[in-house]
């Protein structure tokens, strides 16, 4: 075969690779084979360089490295797209253009729903089937001339297949770099000790904006093709019709695309995709919904510069990059140090957040978060937010390593870190008023004494003035004392010590709660109640008897088994001052459940999560937090995530709030 033939037929086995790969994710070469073909082809055209076109798949490695980028003008400006942010949002913009297309407000609009692929926009130019141009999308109006690089993309079709090729078109997409190609090449400029790229976004911006064609080609960026904009010779009559052209011509076009009847088809597919799009290779920061017929399109139009015919509907972020202003350390009740940002107010997926934590000095110092620095937050759930990351592209000149304080902020005394502890401490858990504070504000809480009136504020006025220096003293309070404090007069301190007086008597389970032994939460110290009955017999409890209780632990055994041997004295001066902490209310009064357990989860709208809780102990069965096995039931309000998940993966029986309701006894609810 002579070479220019032969150059022919390995140009065009070449891009058959390319298209199954790309366009129909259906490799039709291994890596090596197609490697092959390259090589035989890059010696041919060495020996013969007047054989090379510019469509030669070689052309793909990189060219001679550029000054600098020319400009383009785009023929037709690239738009932007409108926002909506939720269901309603949706629904509006489908009233919107019926209304402006004078339509009858119950007749269904058509649409096509395709990911919002979170990359950079590019456009392409073919001229008789021939890739003449690249651009970035720049202003809207003129970008880049990114031609050289462009071509290095393998998705990309550098000779469109297909006859009647129309004689000048513009296709444009999104080009992007997947999850792993990202790692890989953030991984090379760590080897090479350069600075990583933030975000995958970030990493496909800068390999594109290369100058030399060569590391764009290393850096194997992919692409997905959604639209046109000028085009000479052929017009589509709908976006599926311009997709199917699109892939026909051999562009990738991304396989999660769908049609729809109507808006209410098009809001299901977006919240069945809230989950599914975190499990994708690469990211994308929406949905673009699209009406599909090209003449409404057209009688749509444009304003200012997005289409009226299509919008984005943005998934609420989880992630958000703001600013650290400060960081100031919290006192725990157990004297451990937490440190916080405080950070410019952000709101991540709907919340504004104004801090997170920074754990502890180990997790500053791996993610050398500094006063100054941008960074990205995420809340999960209901967890306090956190900082995941330190932008370090937007580091300040002088910021400095942040270092814990080494001495307590409240108290002054020198704080520790015991060996192979993450947590630092302040050690003077009877003096420290930051401690003693917090202390007391868990015990005071809902859950715990639940005595009303005395808030943050009070108790941190109670500790100043000396009136409180530990939980006992808050049942000692004299009137006479109180009402020389600010913001304090006869009604107010009758009524708290009137409080205080009724709060004397609580249950076992509320006081164990409330002394805030480490370990101990509400459910733990419910099972202690109700294992035990008293303090007393409490107290003479072995580490093994402690060990065999519901929902205690080990290591929440050996916590309860060492508070009670130094707390003795505490617990002798609330009994003197008159706490009584019998008949537990957590003590069964049936055996109604008697062998099941329970989960609650979910945002419950009928019950309070923690009366429910201890309506089932009453009632002889158990509560628990999480599903296992051993879960009878798992009762599930709205927006129950994970724990549903695994029940249903369990097959245990799912109850609606109403459901649980059926199931006790009668009267149950009027008298509790
Ligand atoms: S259509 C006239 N479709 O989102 C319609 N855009 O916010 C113009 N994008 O600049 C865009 N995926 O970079 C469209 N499937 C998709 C998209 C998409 C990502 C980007 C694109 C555009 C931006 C608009």
């Amino acid at each position: 075969m002579n070479p220019a033939d032969r150059i022919a037929q390995l140009c065009a086995e070449l891009q058959r690779h390319n298209i199954a790969y790309y366009v129909h994710d259906q490799p039709t070469a291994s890596d090596a084979e197609y490697d092959a073909l390259m090589q035989e082809l890059l010696a041919l055209e060495a020996t013969y360089p007047e054989l090379i076109t510019p469509e030669s798949p070689t052309q793909r490695v990189g060219a001679t490295p550029a000054d600098a980028f020319g400009s383009v003008t785009h023929r037709r400006p690239m738009l932007s797209l409108g926002n909506c942010f939720s269901e309603e949002d949706l629904r509006e913009f489908d009233a919107r253009a019926k209304r402006h297309l004078g339509m009858d407000e119950a007749l269904p609009l058509e649409y096509v729903c395709e990911l919002k692929l979170d990359g950079l926009s590019i456009s392409l130019t073919y001229e008789n089937g021939t890739f003449v141009r690249g651009a970035t999308r720049g202003d809207g109006a003129t970008g880049e001339d990114i031609t050289q690089n462009l071509k290095t993309i393998r998705g990309i079709p550098l000779k469109l297949t297909g006859e009647n090729l129309p004689e000048r078109i513009e296709i444009r997409g999104e080009a992007f770099l997947s999850h792993s190609e990202f790692k890989k090449a953030n991984m090379v400029r760590e080897e090479k000790g350069e600075a990583t790229f933030a975000n995958p976004r970030n990493a496909a911006a800068g390999s594109l904006r290369q100058l030399d064609s060569k590391i764009t080609a290393s850096r194997r960026l992919r692409a997905y093709f959604y639209a046109i904009g000028e085009s000479l010779g052929w017009e589509p009559t709908s976006q599926s019709d311009l997709l199917e052209k699109l892939q026909n011509w051999g562009f990738p076009t991304n396989p999660h695309t769908e049609k729809f009847e109507n808006i209410e088809g098009v809001i299901g597919h977006i919240s069945g995709w809230t989950e599914k799009k975190n499990a994708l290779d690469y990211d994308t920061d929406g949905m673009v919904v699209k009406i599909d017929d090209a003449v409404l399109q057209r009688e749509l139009g444009q304003v200012s510069r997005a289409p009226r015919w299509a919008t984005a509907f943005k998934y609420p972020a989880l992630q958000v990059e703001t600013v650290v202003e400060d960081i100031r350390v919290q006192v725990g009740r157990t004297g451990a140090i937490t440190p916080l940002a405080v950070l410019t107010p952000a709101s991540v997926a709907g919340v504004m957040v104004a801090r997170a934590t920074l754990h502890n000095q180990d997790e500053i110092t791996r993610k050398d978060v500094r006063i100054g620095d941008t960074v990205t937050i995420q809340r999960a759930g209901e967890v306090i937010p956190e900082v995941v990351s330190v932008v370090l592209s937007k580091r300040l000149p002088g910021s400095v390593p942040y270092f814990l304080p080494e001495t307590c902020p409240s108290c002054g005394s020198a704080l520790v870190r015991p060996e192979g502890e993450a947590v630092t401490r302040c050690p003077s858990s009877e003096t420290c008023p930051a401690q003693l504070q917090t202390r007391l504000e868990h015990f005071v809480s809902r859950n715990a004494l639940n005595i009303d009136g005395l808030g943050g504020e009070r108790l941190a006025q109670l500790i100043e003035s000396g009136l409180v220096t530990g939980f006992a003293d808050l049942f000692t309070l004299e009137k006479e004392k109180l009402l020389p404090l600010e913001r304090m007069g006869e009604k107010l301190a009758d009524n708290l010590l009137g409080e205080l007086a009724q709060k004397k008597k609580t249950s076992l389970a509320r006081l164990l709660f409330g002394l805030g032994i480490r370990h101990v939460g509400e459910r733990g110290a419910a099972g202690l109640a109700q294992h035990f009955g008293s303090l007393e017999k409490l107290q003479g409890a072995t580490l093994e008897q402690l060990g065999q209780v519901q929902d205690v632990g080990g290591v929440t055994a050996q916590s309860v088994f060492d508070w009670l041997q130094s707390s003795g004295p505490l617990l002798e001066k609330l009994l003197a001052v008159g706490v009584e902490a019998e008949g537990d209310e957590a003590a069964p009064t049936s055996d109604h459940f008697s062998g099941k357990s329970f989960v609650f989860t979910g945002a419950l709208e009928k019950f309070n999560r923690d009366d429910a809780e201890a309506l089932v102990r009453r009632l002889g069965g158990r509560a628990s937090g999480s599903v296992s096995k051993q879960t009878s039931y798992v009762v599930a309000g709205p927006g129950a995530g994970s724990k549903r998940e695994k029940a249903e993966s369990l097959s245990i029986p799912i109850l609606t709030e109403d459901e649980f309701a059926r199931m006790l006894p009668e009267g149950t609810l009027e008298v509790k």
